[in-house]
C-alpha cells in the first residue's frame, strides 16, 4: 500500500501510484496484453483514491504504457508489436489451380498431437483450455439418461435436441433458423465436403481466398475439383479480383471464411459481404461459407454470419465447435437452404448419419447454460496469446516481418523477408523440437514461399515463449540478420 505524501519534496501521489504500475511493467510481473486492475480494484489495493488512480492511469495511458477498451478496462500494451505491419499480399491475378502439387507440400496432421513439439502447427485449442471435466460429465449424463437413443443410429438431419439448441443460437448469428434448417455433420469439413458435393461436380472449379485454409484446399483436390484461388487480405477477399475471376472461368461455387479466416485472421465489413453477395447473385453462383471462427471474436459481440444477408438463398453455412468445445467430438452444422434434401440424401449415403452421443453432448452443453461462460474465457485466452504471440515475434523476429493482426480466432499470419524459405525453416524447426504451417501449404500453386501461420492455441508458458525465440532465431539466420 501506497503511504499518502508526506513531505512536499515526495512526488505526488498519482505520480507514485503510476511508478509503481510502471514497475511492475517493466518488471515483466504484468505483460503485454494483460488486463491490469480496474481503478476502484487497484485504489482499494494501494489505499488511494479513485481519481487519484485514475489520473496515474491517464497519465500511463499517454505515455503509451497502458490502453483502454470500450466497456473492457485498461490493458498492458503491446509495445513492441505497435510497430509491426500487415502482410503485404502482393496482388496476384486469380488462376484455376489443379491440385495435384498441392499434396505433395502438405505436412501438419501427423504432427497434431505429438507432444514433443512445440505447437505452433495444427489450428487446434489446447486442452488446458477446453472444458472437458464437464464434457465427461455432461456426456456420461446423457448416457446415463438416454442408454437407448444416445447409442442408436441418429439418421440426418440428425440429432433433434441439438438442431433445436442451434436454433436457439443462430439468433446470435443474425439469422433466427429453425431446428429444422439444421444438418448435423462430422464437423465443418463434413458440412463443407457434403456442401460442395450438393453444388458441383468433379472438374468445377471452386474460388477461395488466397492464402487459402489447406483442409479446403485437400478436400477440394480429394472431390476432383479445381480451385481458383483469388488475393485476400485483413478485410477478406479483393473482390475486385473476385468480379475478375467469375467473369474469366466458369464458377461452379465460391468458399468463403468471413468471420476471422485461417489463416490470414481477416475479417470481411458489411458492405464487402453484400458486394460479395451481389457477384454471386448476378453470376448465379452457389456460396459455401466456413463460419468455424465466428463465435471467438476477441472483444465485442459476436459477429453475424454472411447467411444473415443472403436474401435469395445462395448460402450454405458451415460451422461446427471444434475450436470453442471439443475438435474430437466431430460435432458441426450445415444450413444449406434449398439443398437441404440432397444434402439429407447425401449424409444419410455416406454413413447412415452421425453418431448420436457426441451431438447430445454438445446439446446438453449449450443447453446447461455453460458455454458463454467458457466462450468469454476462451476468447479471453485467445486474445491474450494473439497478443503475447505478436509482441515476441517483434522482439525476436528480423526487421521486416510483417504479422496479421486478428479481431478473432486463435492463428496469426507471418510474412518474413523475401529471401527467406519457410519450407527450410520449417525442417529445421522440426528438428529443434518447433512446429509451425508454412505458407506453401496455403497455396495450391506453391505461393507464399516466405509465409508462416502461427497457431496461438495455447496458453502462454515459457516453453512457448522458448518455442518462438528459437523460431525467430532460425529465421533470423535464414534472414541473413
Ligand atoms: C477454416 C477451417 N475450416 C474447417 C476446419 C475443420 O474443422 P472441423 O474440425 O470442424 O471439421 C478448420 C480446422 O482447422 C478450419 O480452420
Amino acid at each position: 500500500m501506497l503511504a499518502p505524501m508526506s513531505t512536499s519534496t515526495e512526488p505526488p501521489l498519482y505520480l507514485r501510484v503510476a511508478e509503481r504500475l510502471e514497475h511492475l511493467i517493466e518488471s515483466g510481473s504484468l505483460r503485454a496484453g494483460d488486463r491490469i486492475p480496474s481503478v476502484r480494484q487497484f485504489g482499494r489495493q494501494q489505499g488511494v483514491s479513485v481519481p487519484t488512480v485514475m489520473q496515474a492511469y491517464t497519465l500511463l495511458e499517454s505515455r503509451r504504457m497502458i490502453e483502454a477498451r470500450p466497456k473492457s478496462g485498461f490493458y498492458v500494451t503491446a509495445r513492441l508489436a505497435k510497430a509491426l505491419q500487415e502482410p503485404s499480399q502482393p496482388p496476384h491475378q486469380a488462376a484455376t489451380a489443379t491440385l495435384e502439387t498441392f499434396a505433395a507440400t502438405f505436412v501438419g496432421l501427423s504432427e497434431m498431437n505429438d507432444p514433443t513439439l512445440v505447437p505452433f502447427g495444427p489450428a487446434v485449442p489446447s486442452d488446458a483450455l477446453l472444458p472437458l471435466d464437464k464434457l465427461v460429465k455432461t456426456s456420461a449424463a446423457v448416457a446415463r439418461r438416454s442408454p437407448t437413443t444416445g447409442f442408436r443410429y441418429d439418421p440426418a438431419p440428425g440429432c433433434p435436441a441439438l438442431r433445436k439448441e442451434l436454433s436457439r443460437r443462430s439468433i446470435d448469428w443474425g439469422c433466427a433458423f429453425e431446428p429444422d434448417e439444421f444438418l448435423v455433420t462430422l464437423g465443418t469439413s463434413e458440412a463443407l465436403h457434403l456442401a460442395l458435393m450438393a453444388v458441383t461436380k468433379p472438374g468445377d472449379a471452386v474460388l477461395v481466398e488466397s492464402p487459402s485454409y489447406y483442409g479446403t484446399l485437400n478436400l477440394l483436390h480429394a472431390l476432383k475439383l479445381r480451385a481458383i484461388p483469388v488475393p485476400a487480405n485483413a478485410g477478406g477477399l479483393d473482390l475486385e479480383a473476385v468480379k475478375d475471376a467469375v467473369k474469366r472461368y466458369a464458377v461452379a461455387a465460391m468458399l468463403v471464411i468471413p468471420n476471422f479466416s485461417n489463416p490470414l485472421g481477416s475479417f470481411m465489413s458489411e458492405e464487402s459481404r453484400r458486394r460479395l453477395l451481389d457477384i454471386a447473385d448476378l453470376h448465379d453462383i452457389p456460396i459455401l461459407e466456413d463460419d468455424i471462427y465466428g463465435d471467438l471474436p476477441h472483444a465485442g459481440p459476436r459477429p453475424p454470419c454472411l447467411k444473415a444477408l443472403d436474401r435469395h438463398d445462395r448460402v450454405l453455412l458451415c460451422g461446427s465447435y471444434s475450436k470453442t468445445l471439443s475438435p474430437g467430438l466431430r460435432v458441426g452444422y450445415l444450413v444449406g437452404g434449398q439443398h437441404q434434401p440432397r444434402l439429407i440424401e447425401l449424409k444419410n449415403a455416406f454413413n447412415l448419419g452421425g453418431p448420436a452421443l457426441p451431438a447430445m453432448t454438445v446439446a446438453e452443453f449449450l443447453r446447461s447454460g455453460g458455454y458463454d461462460r467458457h466462450l468469454r474465457k476462451l476468447r479471453e485466452a485467445y486474445r491474450l496469446q494473439i497478443c503475447r504471440a505478436r509482441e515476441k515475434v517483434a522482439e525476436v523476429f528480423p526487421e521486416g516481418t510483417r504479422v496479421s493482426n486478428p479481431a478473432g480466432g486463435l492463428v496469426l499470419w507471418l510474412e518474413l523477408p523475401e529471401q527467406v524459405d519457410a519450407m527450410r525453416v520449417y525442417q529445421e524447426a522440426r528438428a529443434a523440437g518447433v512446429s509451425f504451417a508454412p505458407g506453401p501449404m496455403f497455396s495450391p500453386q506453391g505461393f507464399f514461399r516466405n509465409c508462416l501461420r502461427l497457431s496461438c492455441g495455447h496458453p502462454w508458458t515459457p516453453r512457448i515463449e522458448q518455442g518462438l525465440a528459437t523460431l525467430g532465431g532460425i529465421v533470423r539466420r535464414h534472414a541473413g540478420a
